[in-house]
């Protein structure tokens, strides 16, 4: 780690709090990077060895919009640094945030094995007064386990309190979601740790919701399930649009005016992925069932989100009569545009079945190659849509990055083996489509 400025050198225009993130992934990363930028001093806390190096390059284990260039201006102005050293981290903060990965367990639970080392490892550390604020997707009572790991850990006996702050930020956008939030949910026990968070949040000027910790630890959960339910529903009436030939971008636009449902999440498409709404929703039922509630209604939102990915796969077969040894060409491969990231991609899943039946798979993604071949083998990687285009029988769009959105249409049909391309993403107009020649494909509008 770079050395640590000296107490007494730390001048800023409004007295920034000491904070240290431990996890630096996604979350983790991106609010060190925005607390730093607010005038907070942040450490950064990782134990993978390698990505603090890269952090400590300057260069980015992520891709994430502006990240970097937030980054880079807070490391040289001496408010950002990055450790592999937990202690590091406790020793010079008073906010200590547990960005740890939660990775789901095979029965869909979140394994907080990560968040339980490190509250240990914080409560073995620390010598003065701490803030430990759980900031990583948990379920619903994490907040009072790491309470008491703490507890038990705490041979000093040292005064500290537990925090809730749930995450709302998009992959793609969540520089720009930290910094502009809807707002800002604290689940707190203490009103000083309370008056200490809000002085942290306070240049966002954004609406606080102070709550319990366990109302925090469900707001998350109940957001991100509402979200997907959205998703899901638009989905369903796409299904319902397609067959009595009427429009879903027309409808969705309709309903979206109504103030009390609202415009966005409502983009009918192959279904939700990611590493939260999918992760997300499942944990939720699993721990509703625990509590003995049976969310029947979320169960159905994961089966309409895997049948839509089905459907999607049936279009291609309707189009292309006989799947194997088609070539088919696939258009964007990350869960959304803006990012590289495939987990729970909807490529993933439409691209095995495809395989499966002995398709022939070309496939291009501005950003997400790297990391999806690693994921999807057998699979011929392009440099470009056109590359991907050429020869095949099909071209099938499953993320809608803008530069598809611009493609040179004729070129594309010059190209193909067949004019047929199957739009998941509904970025182009049917009519459009119809008079350049294609045999054309979209979710919930007629052909
Ligand atoms: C989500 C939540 O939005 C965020 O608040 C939370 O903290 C993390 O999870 P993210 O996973 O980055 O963020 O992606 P999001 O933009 O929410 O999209 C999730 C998935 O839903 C994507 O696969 C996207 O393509 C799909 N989606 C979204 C639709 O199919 N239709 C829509 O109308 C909106």
């Amino acid at each position: 780690m770079a050395k640590l400025p000296k107490k007494r050198k730390i001048k800023e225009k409004r007295k920034g709090k000491k904070v240290s993130i431990i996890g630096s992934g996604h979350v983790g990363l991106v609010t060190g990077a925005c607390l730093a930028e607010l005038g907070n001093r942040v450490i950064c806390v990782d134990n993978n060895v390698e990505k603090i190096a890269t952090l400590n390059r300057g260069e980015m284990p992520i891709y994430e919009l502006g990240l970097e260039e937030l980054v880079k201006r807070n490391v040289r102005a001496r408010r950002l640094f990055f450790t592999t050293s937990i202690k590091e981290g406790v020793d010079n903060s008073e906010i200590i945030f547990i960005a740890v990965n939660t990775p789901p367990k095979p029965d869909g639970g979140a394994d907080l094995c990560y968040v339980e080392a490190v509250s240990r490892e914080v409560a073995k550390t620390m010598e003065s007064y701490k803030i430990i604020v759980e900031k990583s997707t948990v379920p619903v009572e994490t907040g009072k386990w790491i309470s008491r790991t703490v507890k038990l850990n705490n041979k000093k006996n040292i005064n500290f309190d537990i925090v809730s702050n749930p995450e709302f930020l998009r992959e793609g956008s969540a520089v720009y979601d930290f910094m502009h939030p809807d707002r800002i949910v604290l689940g707190v026990q203490s009103k000083k740790a309370e008056k200490i968070m809000r002085e942290l949040y306070q240049p966002l000027n954004a609406p606080i919701i102070v709550t319990d910790i366990e109302s925090a630890e469900i707001i998350k959960h109940a957001s991100n399930s509402f979200l997907a339910m959205k998703i899901s529903y638009i989905n369903s009436i796409a299904n319902i649009c397609e067959k009595v030939g009427a429009d879903i971008n027309k409808v969705a636009h309709a309903i979206g005016c109504d103030r009390r449902i609202g415009s966005d999440f409502l983009y009918a498409g192959v279904g939700f992925g990611g590493a939260c709404l999918p992760k997300d929703l499942q944990a939720f039922v699993g721990i509703t069932q625990k509590l003995g509630y049976d969310f029947d209604l979320l169960k159905v939102v994961e089966k309409i989100n895997h049948e839509q990915r089905e459907f999607l796969v049936n279009k291609v077969r309707d189009a292309v009569w006989n799947i194997k040894d088609k070539t088919i060409g696939i258009l964007g491969l990350a869960f959304k545009p803006n990012t590289d990231d495939m987990r729970n991609a909807p490529s993933i899943e439409i691209i095995q079945m495809l395989q499966r039946e002995e398709a022939k798979i070309k496939a291009y993604d501005p950003v997400a190659i790297p990391a999806a071949r690693g994921i999807l083998k057998e699979v011929t990687y392009c440099k470009d849509s056109y590359d991907t285009a050429n020869g095949c029988d099909a071209l099938v769009i499953l993320t809608e990055w803008e530069e598809f959105k611009r493609l040179d249409l004729k070129k594309i049909k010059k190209l193909m083996r067949a004019p047929i391309i199957i739009d998941g993403r509904n970025i182009f107009e049917p009519e459009k489509m119809k008079r350049l020649g294609f045999i054309y494909r979209s979710i919930g509008r007629s052909t």
